[in-house]
């Protein structure tokens, strides 16, 4: 295990580490551009140069390996010149667009040019090597060729992730420059990744460029709920308005990546037809109702049915969209209730799939439905709706008509007595309904989700519930106490605790150990 010294301070680190990647590991920050953690390295921006002692000439941090007694200086005045240097260098030909530039705030070229550089440019502005700006290349992201610093990043993304290699770099000189290669224009499943990583503005997403100012965003980690896979993202979002999701690094689940659906899908979570209020129905129409006197009429209602019919004339069918935390408290509503419980883990039957990110299974929680036994046979509750012999039905996030035929489910419906729908959305199955209660999405509420790994992650509230709709977790420990008498539970993490003691899958997680990397479950 070499040692060596960054700036004063010493550092015993595994063989084949980068100074680079050491000096990250002390909180030494080494400007760079072309490195990447998840890219093979290019070393072709030379930001990264320090100085070592005992080497004639800088070295770049980037791809040189730490060995034993090194001594290396991040601020030396030789450094602090090459610094200064190959900034110059970089803004020879680059347009003086910062003004208008949507990568304002996340800008490595700006950023470093305030902290490492600070000098006039010597170059006259008319002698500029201009290029083309504002090309689509791709559905998702735009390419503006001045703005491009050739650090190579999007190529290599190109070949090594995706493997598609959409973008090139053409020319030679000043006249380099990054553009699509003949034929191809940038459309994999994942392109919007190059975004992400570019460094400066020349990469930018056509859907959230001039959107807002990201220095006015707030940031909440949490997971992709678009499919199975459970990505961790950010959520970037200002004054309870969701803007965009980006990838958070997770190595056991995503790497650095996300995909252009999960990315996309931030858009469906905040759209008209969310539900906003308690509904209950009158004699025809449905009428607003305080979340008291709407859970008041399910409990009592549910209660009497149960008593009144017996065992399984309530049903409760969950599907997959649902949290681990709802799943527990609505196992422990129907086993008060004596009531059938079934679970839907429904995706279309053409739904793309990869062997990279991307999951067949569109929902985020089948893992956590399946291991709270909730993977009864939701057919045969349906056959039995159809029969007439349920009396009363509850569908939480359960959009029967997305697994039936319209007509089918609008005939079985009409035979239920008593129709409780819990959902964020209308959807069909809420005209049947005698209550309606509006739920959060998973990014208006905390709590966890399974994923196909069998990985327990945390999500969280990034932005509040629309009206009166309520996190999930909350309506249903409200239900339980009102129909068992069963004190309320005071947050996500407590209806966690309860479900640890109950779930053999779960056993030794807590939210603390969870993190926000999550941990297998013991099912995984
Ligand atoms: S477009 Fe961006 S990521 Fe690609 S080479 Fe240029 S600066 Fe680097
Ligand atoms: S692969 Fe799945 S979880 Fe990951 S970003 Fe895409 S949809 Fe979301
Ligand atoms: S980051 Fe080291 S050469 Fe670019």
């Amino acid at each position: 295990m070499p040692t060596v010294e960054i700036d004063g301070r010493k550092i015993e680190v595994e063989d084949g580490l980068t100074v680079l990647q050491a000096a990250e590991r002390l909180d030494v920050e080494v400007p760079h551009y072309c490195y990447h953690p998840g890219l093979s390295i290019a070393g072709n921006c030379r930001m990264c140069l320090v100085e070592i002692e005992k080497m004639p000439k800088l070295q770049i941090a980037c791809n040189t390996r730490v060995t034993d007694g090194m001594v290396v200086h991040t601020t030396s005045d030789k450094t602090k010149v090459a610094q200064k240097a190959v900034l110059e260098f970089l803004l020879i030909n680059h347009p003086i667009d910062c003004p208008v530039c949507d990568q304002a705030g996340e800008c490595k070229l700006q950023e470093y040019y305030m902290d490492y550089d600070r000098q006039r440019s010597r170059f006259p502005l008319p002698e500029k090597v201009h290029k083309k700006k504002a090309i689509p290349i791709g559905p998702l992201v735009i390419l503006d060729q001045e703005r491009c610093i050739l650090c190579a990043r999007c190529t290599r993304f190109l070949d090594e992730v995706t493997h598609t290699s959409e973008l090139a770099i053409h020319e030679r000189g000043d006249h380099c420059e990054i553009d699509l290669a003949p034929g191809k224009t940038l459309d994999n499943p994942y392109s919007a990744n190059v975004v992400d990583i570019c460094p400066v503005g020349a990469l930018t997403n056509r859907d959230f460029r001039f959107q807002a100012r990201v220095w006015y965003l707030e940031r909440t980690p949490t997971v992709c709920g678009a499919c199975a896979n459970g990505c961790n993202i950010e959520a970037y979002h200002r004054r309870g308005q969701l803007y965009r999701f980006q990838p958070r690094a997770n190595p056991d689940v995503n790497q650095y990546w996300m995909c252009d659906a999960g990315r996309q899908s931030v858009h469906g979570l905040q759209g008209e037809g969310r539900l906003t209020h308690p509904l209950v129905r009158g004699h025809e129409e449905f009428a607003r109702a305080t979340w008291s006197a709407a859970l008041g009429t399910v409990a009592g209602r549910l209660a009497e049915v149960a008593r009144a019919k017996g065992e399984g004339a309530v049903a409760v069918v969950a599907s997959a969209e649902a949290s681990n935390e709802e799943f527990f408290l609505l196992r422990a509503i129907a086993t008060h209730l004596e009531a059938t419980v079934a679970g839907i883990s429904w995706s279309p039957a053409d739904a793309f799939a990869d062997d990279f990110l991307i999951k067949a299974d569109k929902n985020p929680n089948t893992a956590g439905l399946r291991a709270q036994g909730f993977d009864g046979d939701a057919g045969a509750v349906f056959a039995a709706v159809a029969a007439g012999t349920v009396q009363a039905l509850v569908l939480h996030r359960t959009d029967f008509t997305r697994w039936r035929e319209a007509a089918d489910v609008r005939a079985a419906l009409e035979k239920v007595p008593y129709l409780v729908v819990l959902d964020t959305d209308q959807r069909e199955v809420a005209q049947f309904a005698d209550v309606v209660l509006p739920l959060a999405t998973y990014l208006e509420g905390d709590g966890t989700f399974t994923n196909a790994a069998g990985r327990v992650q945390r999500f969280h509230s990034a932005v509040p519930p629309p009206g009166d709709a309520r996190v999930g977790w909350l309506v249903l420990t409200e239900l339980e106490g009102r129909i068992a008498g069963t004190a309320f539970s005071e947050s996500a993490a407590a209806v966690f605790d309860r479900a640890v003691k109950a779930v053999p899958a779960y056993a030794g997680l807590t939210y603390d150990a969870i993190g926000e990397h999550g941990r297998p479950s013991a099912s995984a």
